[in-house]
């Protein structure tokens, strides 16, 4: 790895202290989600900054030990493990455009005929569920599960019940998405795809673990701690590729000016940030914008690219 401005041991401390605190001075300016009940019952105090390089450093500030369900932030290891166990076949029904629309519009769907943007809006993520290998959508996320540990190096890693069910209770708009898919013949049993949605999102980890098992897709998709090969190199492209384009939805663009890596956010307020060949972080912190995405998590990314000069796009 080459080395780069301020990745010293030393200079890495003093950028992650300089990102909380930034990110610090937000807490309060954002709002939880509260669609989801169980959201809303998320201490808003919370806040964690985790960093981890691909040469094996690993440095963090805040609550990284605090769980949260990944919500959208699932869509990258769907996605991954789909890839990985099915093979690519059915991203021929899925396009690769960011929507410049919210995570859950059906506009678009309506006028492209049932045919997701990509996969990390709502709908392609419910495509992708459906092909996760198994039957029933315990299974499916039975065997992300497995993947997620394995990434992450630990068993702490399950399914919230509470997050679950209460998406499950309430998620009629993801339903509908999911049944209109069907009208369209993009997925053939809407039922089982949005039950594995729905499952996904409530998987729970934490900043410390999230940030741990994203490293694979900062390395050309070999785990640079086990040295095992988690993907292969096309495929790690597109989902990091996709994340620079359409991770954070209608807010991208700005993500891009001001942090200048793909990422992916989820409305239990984690983003997770990937600098290829050179760290993976992730944040979390439950306040949100207006578009989602975590206030306080933007703030520490934002200046944590400024520090160590993360952006792609100097
Ligand atoms: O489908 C939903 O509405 C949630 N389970 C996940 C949405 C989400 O995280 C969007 N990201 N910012």
């Amino acid at each position: 790895m080459t080395a780069e401005p301020g990745e010293t041991d030393a200079g890495l401390e003093r950028a992650l202290e300089e990102a909380f605190a930034r990110a610090q001075a937000s807490l309060g300016e954002g709002r939880l989600a509260t669609y989801i009940p169980e959201l809303g019952r998320a201490d808003p105090s919370k806040l964690a900054v985790s960093l981890h390089t691909v040469d094996g450093r690993e440095s963090g500030a805040g609550d990284v030990d605090e769980p949260f369900t990944l919500q959208s932030i699932s869509k990258v290891f769907t996605l991954a493990y789909a890839l990985r166990s099915v093979g690519n076949g059915f991203l021929s029904r899925m396009s690769m455009e960011p929507s410049g629309d919210a995570f859950h519009s059906i506009i678009r769907l309506e006028q492209e005929q049932g045919r997701p943007r990509n996969p990390y809006i709502n709908t392609g993520a419910i495509l992708v569920s459906e092909q996760l290998p198994g039957r029933s959508p315990q299974e499916k996320i039975d065997g992300v599960l497995g993947f997620l540990r394995e990434l992450a190096r630990s068993d702490r890693i399950d399914v919230d019940n509470n997050a679950y069910r209460s998406e499950a209770e309430t998620g009629n708009r993801n339903r509908a998405l999911a049944h209109f898919m069907k009208h369209h013949g993009t997925v053939e049993n809407s039922a089982v795809a949005v039950d594995t949605y729905f499952r996904q999102c409530a998987i729970r980890a934490t900043a410390r673990l999230l940030g741990r098992m994203s490293l694979f897709l900062a390395n050309k998709g070999v785990d640079p701690v086990t040295g095992r090969r988690v993907l292969d190199e096309e495929s790690n492209r597109l989902i990091v590729a996709l994340m620079a384009t359409c991770g954070l939805y209608d807010e991208i663009g700005r993500f891009a000016v001001g942090v200048g890596l793909p990422g992916k956010s989820g409305v239990s307020g984690g983003i997770m940030a990937v600098a290829p060949r050179r760290m993976t972080i992730a944040v979390y912190s439950p306040e949100l914008d207006p578009n989602g995405n975590s206030v306080a998590g933007l703030a520490a990314l934002t200046a944590l690219s400024e520090k160590l000069r993360l952006s792609l796009f100097e």
